[in-house]
């Protein structure tokens, strides 16, 4: 076979396995098999010093133009399967932009910011305000205004955190109770009549146990003007614990000691359960206690801005945890921080 009908084969055979390439791998093996440097054209290029003389002109051009027609058959061949592979790409990733969407996890609001928010509702029907307070407080509003004498045992009734202060500077600490917002918003009001909701976080340096927590939340409220009487007091209580437990339950008033407050009280509530005949929920005592309240005491109603002697008040300070537990049955009050979605799911 002469080198022009091996040429010719060549190329038949060249253009046969390259329309028959799947693939940018064959593509390769194509390529270094017909044009790489042991290729069947390189071959036969390299063999062109044997010819005799006159032939190689002729046949060197076939040559050359043999491999520009394999490279440009090359360049379309992959130009093809290039294609081919990104629209086989496309086709695998392609996206139903008709299917539905998975909706975004939405959350809701704590029980307790549930709790918290019935009873300022509960509350804003007798005209109560929601007020919020500091809760880093200085210790005089937290004990001094409020009553407390400086080196009173009644301050041993709420350890405290204190922040790290200059010696210099006035005393600084979590508020352990929501009280002293009371101090704060009387002298904003003062003269004027006033009735306040204060609800916020409260912190205490107390042991952490089912009972108690470091971080808790009370609400506080306050009403100060001419004439108000415990039978007011009473019947803003009767109001509440029928709106928080439900219509019919009772409310009773035992006597206790807070330094802010003259005659203190504790607040029970007929039991929602058994309705006061005894169960398990009231431990067979008919009433559960919900927290401590009483008129307000002179000296802060001074400290406050007001003459006692022309205004009265009453105040009270109960925690919107206890209230939840009671109502839900929740045995352990490490539960409302824990971020445990199992409990946190259940009220929604
Ligand atoms: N501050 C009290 C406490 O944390 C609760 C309290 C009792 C608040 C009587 C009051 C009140 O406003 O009148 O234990």
């Amino acid at each position: 076979m002469g080198v022009v009908e091996e040429l010719a084969e060549i190329e038949g055979q060249a253009q046969a396995e390259l329309a028959a390439a799947a693939d940018l791998n064959g593509l390769a093996a194509w390529k270094s098999a017909y044009l790489g440097k042991t290729g069947a054209v390189t071959k036969v290029s390299r063999g062109l010093g044997a010819l005799p003389p006159p032939e190689r002109p002729e046949v060197g051009k076939r040559v050359n133009a043999l491999l520009k027609t394999l490279e440009s058959a090359y360049d379309e061949a992959e130009a093809r399967l290039k294609l081919a592979a990104q629209n086989a790409e496309l086709a695998a990733e392609r996206i139903d932009v008709t299917l539905p969407g998975r909706p975004p996890a939405v959350g809701h609001s704590h029980l307790t910011n549930m709790v918290l928010r019935d009873i300022t509702s509960i509350f804003a029907q007798l005209g109560f305000q929601v007020w919020e307070s500091r809760e880093v407080e200085t210790d005089d509003y937290n004990f001094g205004l409020l009553n407390f004498l400086p080196d009173h045992p009644a301050r041993d009734m709420q350890d405290t955190f204190y922040v790290d202060m200059p010696p210099s500077a006035p005393k600084v600490l979590l508020r352990t109770h929501t009280s002293p917002g009371q101090i704060h918003a009387m002298r904003r009001y003062a003269p004027e009549p006033l009735r306040v909701l204060l609800p916020g976080k409260c912190y205490r340096n107390e042991q952490v146990t089912v009972r108690s927590e470091m971080m808790f939340h009370q609400f506080e409220f306050l009403a100060v003007g001419r004439n108000i009487t415990l039978g007011d007091l009473k019947g803003t209580l009767d109001f509440l614990a029928e709106g928080l437990f439900g219509k019919g339950t009772r409310t009773r008033l035992r006597p206790s000691y807070f330094p802010f407050t003259e005659p203190s009280a504790e607040m029970d509530i007929s039991c929602f359960l058994c309705g006061g005949k005894g169960c398990r929920v009231c431990k067979y005592a008919g009433w559960l206690e919900i927290g401590g309240c009483g008129m307000v005491h002179p000296n802060v109603l001074r400290n406050g801005g007001y003459d006692p002697d022309e205004f009265s008040g009453f105040a009270g300070g109960f925690g919107p945890e206890r209230i939840a537990m009671l109502k839900y049955g929740i045995d352990d009050i490490r539960w409302f921080h824990s971020g445990d979605l199992r409990f946190v799911e259940q009220f929604s």
